[in-house]
C-alpha cells in the first residue's frame, strides 16, 4: 500500500489514479475559491523558459534544445519523438505565438526508482530561440522564497490551466518537511520542500517537471527544484517537494553535453 501511494502521489496524468487520492479529501471552499493553486496569472514574457510537454507536464529551458523536466514524467533513456514542447506563451491556445519543437531524445536520471532523483532532460528537433533558465549549482540558493510556475491544476482534482499561473512558496526545511504524514520518505539530499504551514498555495498536478525559481546574487532567475510530488495539492502541513537541482546539478550538465 506504501508503494502505491507513493506512486499516486508521483502521478502525471494519472486521472483516475489522482481522483482516488483526492476524493479522500475533499477540497475546502476557500481553496476551490483560488486559484498553480493559490497563484496567479503569469504576464506574457515573465518567465520565457517555461514549457509545456505534451504528455501533461511543464519544463524548463534548460539550453535553447533542452528541457530539463521531471523523471517521473518520461519513459526510459532513448530515442523519442513523442513529445511535443510549447513554449513561448502565457496562454497555450495562442497559436499564432506559441512555439512547438518535437522531441528527439529523452535522458532520464540514471537511476530513477520513483524515489529522489526525479529529473530528465529532453532533447527537441530545433533550438527554441528564448531565454533559457540557468540552475543551482551550490546549496546556496536552497533557501528564500520560490516562485513555481505551471499549467498544471488549479486546486487539487482540478482541471489543466489554459493560462499560465504563478505563486510564490517559502522554503521548508528537510526536518520541518519529514515531520509531516506521508513525507518520512522524504530523500533529504535530493529533494526540497517549500510551502506554508497553512497550506492554500502549492504546485499541483501538470505542474510536474516545472521549475522552482528564485532571483540569484545578480537578480537572475535561478532554477532550485523541479516539481515532483505532494500529499493533495495546498494541504496544511503538506508542503510541496521539489527535485534539488544543485545536487544534480553536474550530473545534469554532463548529461547535457552529452545530448
Ligand atoms: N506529481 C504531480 C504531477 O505529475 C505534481 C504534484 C505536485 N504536488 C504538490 N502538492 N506540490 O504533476
Amino acid at each position: 500500500m506504501k508503494k502505491l501511494l507513493t506512486a499516486l502521489k508521483r502521478c502525471v496524468v494519472l486521472g483516475a489514479a489522482a481522483l482516488a487520492i483526492v476524493s479522500l479529501q475533499p477540497v475546502s471552499a476557500a481553496q476551490a475559491a483560488e486559484r498553480v493553486v493559490g497563484g496567479t496569472r503569469a504576464a506574457q514574457g515573465e518567465f520565457p523558459f517555461m514549457v509545456r510537454l505534451s504528455m501533461g507536464c511543464g519544463g524548463a529551458l534548460y539550453t535553447q534544445q533542452i528541457v530539463l523536466t521531471a523523471a517521473h514524467c518520461v519513459g526510459s533513456t532513448g530515442p523519442n519523438t513523442g513529445i511535443t514542447a510549447t513554449a513561448g506563451v502565457v496562454d497555450l491556445q495562442n497559436s499564432s505565438g506559441r512555439v512547438q519543437v518535437r522531441s528527439t531524445y529523452v535522458y532520464r536520471a540514471p537511476g530513477y526508482n520513483g524515489t529522489g532523483k526525479d529529473w530528465a532532460l529532453i532533447k527537441l528537433a530545433q533550438p527554441i530561440n528564448l531565454p533559457t533558465l540557468k540552475i543551482a549549482t551550490t546549496t546556496q540558493y536552497n533557501s528564500g522564497t520560490f516562485t513555481v510556475a505551471g499549467w498544471g491544476a488549479n486546486r487539487e482534482g482540478g482541471a489543466q490551466q489554459r493560462y499560465l499561473l504563478k505563486a510564490n512558496v517559502p522554503f521548508v526545511s528537510d526536518a520541518q518537511c519529514r515531520s509531516y504524514s506521508g513525507y518520512s520518505g522524504l530523500v533529504a539530499n535530493e529533494e526540497i520542500c517549500a510551502g506554508l504551514p497553512s497550506g492554500g498555495v502549492d504546485t499541483c498536478q501538470g505542474d510536474s517537471g516545472g521549475p522552482m525559481f528564485r532571483r540569484d546574487a545578480s537578480n537572475a532567475w535561478i532554477q532550485v527544484g523541479i516539481v515532483s510530488w505532494g500529499i493533495g495539492c495546498a494541504r496544511p502541513n503538506a508542503p510541496g517537494v521539489y527535485t534539488e537541482v544543485s545536487t544534480f546539478a553536474s550530473a545534469i550538465a554532463s548529461a547535457a553535453s552529452s545530448l
